[in-house]
């Protein structure tokens, strides 16, 4: 029931940003407000049990359920963003997407052996992005990485290109 409220506020938009692609909308779901109570609140019971210490978002669409999910577990919040928007030390890693190319950058001090991460981003597609975080976090060595999507893209099997005992869950699976 839930899940249905969520889905049915999700916009589908043909051909955007290039032809062929079916654009999951997301914005739809944010601005409904129990529709964002809704997501909030399975996202925390998915996650409230596991001690995480930080919650990981992927610049840019990461960054908003990110820190409202960090809020909610009492977690700090960490940005990864793209090439030349974090001003200390950074490691990155470069990936292929959905279309076109694209690299990812942590602060090489964002984290340390006592964290445990919640990795998080709107979307997995072909997993690319989601990958290069997880290998950019993977470097700093914390002591566990969960990782969460709102919506999955079931059809392109983006999971099968991560270590099978990384645990990744979707709210939504379409
Ligand atoms: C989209 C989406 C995910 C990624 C999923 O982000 O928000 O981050 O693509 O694709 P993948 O699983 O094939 O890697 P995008 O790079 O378009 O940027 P944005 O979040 O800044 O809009
Ligand atoms: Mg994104």
């Amino acid at each position: 029931m839930r899940r249905e409220k969520l889905i049915s506020n999700i916009r589908n938009v043909p051909d955007f940003p290039i032809p062929g692609i079916q654009f999951k909308d997301v914005t739809t779901l944010f601005k409904d407000s129990e529709c964002l109570q809704i997501l909030s609140d399975i996202m925390y019971e998915m996650y409230k049990d596991k001690g995480i210490t930080k919650v990981v978002g992927i610049e840019s669409r990461g960054f908003i359920m990110g820190p409202i999910l960090a809020t909610r577990l009492n977690a700090g919040f960490i940005p990864i963003r793209k090439p030349g928007k974090l001003p200390a030390e950074t490691i990155e890693e470069t990936y292929d997407k959905e279309y076109g190319t694209d690299t990812v950058q942590i602060h090489k001090d964002a984290l340390d052996a006592n964290d445990i991460i919640l990795l998080h981003d709107d979307l997995l597609a072909t997993g690319g992005t989601m990958k290069a975080a997880c290998d950019l976090v993977k470097r700093l060595h914390p002591k566990a990485i969960y990782v969460n999507f709102i919506i999955e893209l079931k059809d392109l099997n983006g999971k099968d290109i991560f270590d099978p005992n990384i645990e990744i869950q979707s709210v939504l699976s379409l």
